[in-house]
């Protein structure tokens, strides 16, 4: 996408001043309700709930601003809103599937979507099978002909697999198979699915399109002819939508997406290529890295990489790990991305989880790289890794 395009967008797009007193913010309409003057109006809005607003847990003139944007930013035709990403994924997912169906899904997705497909739609007698999606040949191998859904997350967020999106659209369009990605850990500015021939696009909006971890969302990015199926269905019956606050939240994010994180984006790279050289390292995963498998499919399908990676350390003690892990002052230890904040993930805090024990080793670290200086984080690592091979001490008498 041109960048005078994607200024219109994040600017101008879905918005008119004129409504509201040339207010260059648009207001929150914290309502629930609509009025109208006459029957006829009020039958117009109801027939048209998706699109005029009517009751807020269908649309509303705050999330109507938002979802145009997104949408554009996807090459959609439009977009729906959800309270969260796990929302989002959930009602993209199963506005296609009824029992007996088959759904093909690559390894690793974010945690609750694998619950969702393996444990909650297992229930209601839809099947999955999970896949290494770098095979390219994995998934006709993997079809069956209840097959009606391929789920991809790509790259994953953790260890950034890459499925080749253009080959896997082709083989599903081919047999009538719906795609789904979750482009949460690219965002809208790294990777275009849709161009690729994905059918639906699904983000974690609480990530970068929010950018300030004050607000969770999500949104599915589609045909108008989905969106309207998925809102006369899970959208307005399971009711997991947005408030036009956080509608709000998201438009001021949207502003400032590109800097924010183009920002993030580079300053990774820099601490990418700090870490590959360092010899507490064993292996750093981010995309873009020569040393990335994929890397030169990650190059000709998306534009950035993103601004996570993730860090094998050389150790195999778990204290040197959790010594690296506590040292770390300017990352803070936590979950998510695409806030102000650079954070740390211990793979080592997930070891209760069943699901994730046998894939993720304990001395994995993921990272997100906020927008403090480039220059801080790195002496933050440096640190980290010094104090990783640092002799504990006995505590001190008092
Ligand atoms: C890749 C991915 N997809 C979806 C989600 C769910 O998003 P949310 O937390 O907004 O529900 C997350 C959350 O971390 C995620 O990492």
């Amino acid at each position: 996408m041109s960048s005078p395009d994607l200024s219109y967008i994040l600017n101008e797009l879905g918005e008119d001043h004129s409504l509201h007193y040339g207010a260059v913010s648009p207001p929150i309409y914290q309502t629930t309700n609509f009025c109208f003057r006459d029957v006829a109006h009020m039958r117009e809005a109801l027939q048209h709930e998706s699109s005029i607003p009517f009751y807020t847990r269908g649309t509303n003139p705050t999330i109507d601003v938002v979802r145009k944007k997104l949408a554009a930013l996807e090459g959609a035709e439009d977009a729906l809103l959800f309270a969260s990403g796990s929302a989002a994924v959930a009602a993209a997912v199963m506005v296609h599937l009824r029992a007996g169906d088959h759904v093909v899904c690559v390894q690793k997705p974010y945690s609750w979507s694998n619950k969702l497909l393996n444990v909650m739609l297992a229930r209601f007698g839809v099947t999955t099978t999970m896949i290494d999606g770098t095979r390219p040949e994995a998934f006709a191998e993997a079809l069956q002909p209840a097959t009606k859904l391929i789920f991809l997350e790509s790259p994953n967020s953790t260890t950034y697999e890459l499925q080749d999106l253009a080959a896997v659209a082709k083989l599903a369009r081919a047999r009538g198979i719906v795609t789904v990605i979750d482009n949460s850990t690219a965002s809208p500015l790294g990777q275009q699915p849709i161009a690729l021939g994905i059918d639906l696009v699904v983000h974690s909006a609480t990530k970068y399109i929010g950018g300030h971890s004050d607000a969770i969302a999500g949104v599915v990015c589609g045909t108008h002819a989905m969106m309207e199926r998925i809102f006369a269905s899970e959208f307005m019956t399971l009711g997991g939508v947005l408030s036009p606050f956080n509608a709000w939240l998201l438009l001021r994010g949207l502003r400032t997406l590109p800097l924010r994180y183009e920002r993030s984006c580079r300053t990774a790279e820099r601490l990418v290529a700090f870490l590959e050289t360092h010899p507490g390292v064993e292996r750093v995963y981010y995309p873009f890295s020569e040393t990335h498998p994929q890397h030169e499919l990650a190059r000709q399908q998306m534009t950035w990489a993103g601004g996570q990676f993730s860090v094998l350390l050389r150790t195999q003690a778990w204290d040197a790990v959790e010594r690296f892990c506590n040292t770390l002052k300017r990352f803070l230890l936590g979950c998510s991305w695409g806030g102000h904040e650079s954070l740390a993930f211990p793979m080592c805090t997930l070891y209760d989880s069943a699901n994730y024990q046998a894939v993720l080793p304990f001395n994995l670290v993921r990272f997100y790289a906020g927008l403090e200086e480039p220059e801080v984080l790195i002496e933050d690592l440096r640190r980290a890794l010094a104090a990783m091979d640092a002799v504990p001490q006995p505590a001190k008498p008092h």
